[in-house]
């Protein structure tokens, strides 16, 4: 999608963090951007940052577990600011770090209802809208590094699980709307310098066991090699336009991770393939 002014954006997730940093992207493109996010206020700050830089804005709460917020908000967001051409699906949370042997069925199900299901019901309540204006739009599903190598040391496992299905959802969504001129792409964002870990505890539903305390904020050591979250933003709008599969924040160490991963799964493929034919 080339031409971004005067039309409108939705970011969800969009009250903080890499979100807002979106968010403050493409209302410099010109766009008129709703921001909703679990956090009312939130979300209400970035919209009333955005309306400060001369762009249309609404923030908006949703909850991306619940079908009936997402239609809301998008019969909401069309009323006021037009129809809707890019969506950031951003919403995301993390479990607390740990062996994933040792993660409960309600941390699967959590984890899982905002990083794969929350997509999969913004998709559901915005894609209408989209084509039905026929002028064309673009996806970003914020993933991870996670989502493109699983690294166990992290002991983010559930997390990563949730990263891998939604590049394989997004993946497939891209070759589906492609004749429809509705470009899609996966963010997979290296570290960036936002509070991820803080605000899954105290966003956490009571269906998934509620708020937890908040853990220590990121040490300031592995902060300071974190990007800031304001620098993803354009990184966003570029692969939009050029229309990416794949958003890098961090395309070097990403390049190194993929290989390695891709140069195993190649020599398993060799080895089965000679086993096969000498046996
Ligand atoms: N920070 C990183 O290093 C990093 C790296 C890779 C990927 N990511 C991904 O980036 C995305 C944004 O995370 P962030 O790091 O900016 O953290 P963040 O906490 O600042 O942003 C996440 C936002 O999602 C909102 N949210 C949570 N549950 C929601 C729900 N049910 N409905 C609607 N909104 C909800 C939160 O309130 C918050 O504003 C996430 O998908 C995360 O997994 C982050």
């Amino acid at each position: 999608m080339q031409e971004l002014r005067g039309r409108t954006a939705v970011v969800i997730g969009g009250g903080q963090g890499i979100g807002r940093g979106i968010a403050l992207a493409l209302a410099r493109e010109g766009m008129q951007v709703a921001v909703l996010d679990i956090e009312r206020d939130a979300a209400r700050r970035t919209a009333a940052e955005l309306e400060a830089l001369g762009a249309k804005s609404l923030g908006l709460r949703v909850d991306v577990t619940d079908a009936a917020s997402l239609a809301e908000a998008e019969g909401a967001v069309t009323t006021a600011l037009g129809p809707v051409h890019v969506l950031s699906n951003n919403a995301g949370v993390s479990a607390p770090q740990g062996p994933i042997t040792e993660k409960s069925e309600t941390d699967w199900s959590w984890v899982f209802s905002i990083n794969l299901f929350g997509i999969v019901k913004s998709v559901q309540a915005f894609l209408p809208g989209m084509r039905a204006h026929g002028q064309g739009g673009h996806i970003v599903n914020t993933s991870s590094m996670a989502g493109l190598v699983a690294i166990a040391d992290l002991q983010v496992g559930v997390y990563t699980a949730s990263k891998y299905a939604c590049n394989g959802y997004t993946e497939i969504l891209r070759a589906e709307l492609a004749p429809e001129d509705i470009g899609v792409s996966v963010l997979c964002p290296g570290l960036i310098d936002t509070n991820l870990a803080q605000t899954s505890a105290r966003n956490r539903a009571a269906a998934f066991g509620g708020p937890m305390p908040e853990p220590a904020p990121m040490p300031e050591a592995m902060r300071a090699t974190a990007m800031a979250p304001e620098d993803v933003g354009p990184i966003v709008v570029r692969g939009i336009r050029e229309n990416r599969l794949h958003i890098l924040t961090h395309p070097d160490a990403s390049l190194a991770l993929v290989r390695a991963r891709f140069e195993a799964i190649e020599a398993d493929a060799r080895a089965q393939a000679r086993a096969e034919a000498s046996s």
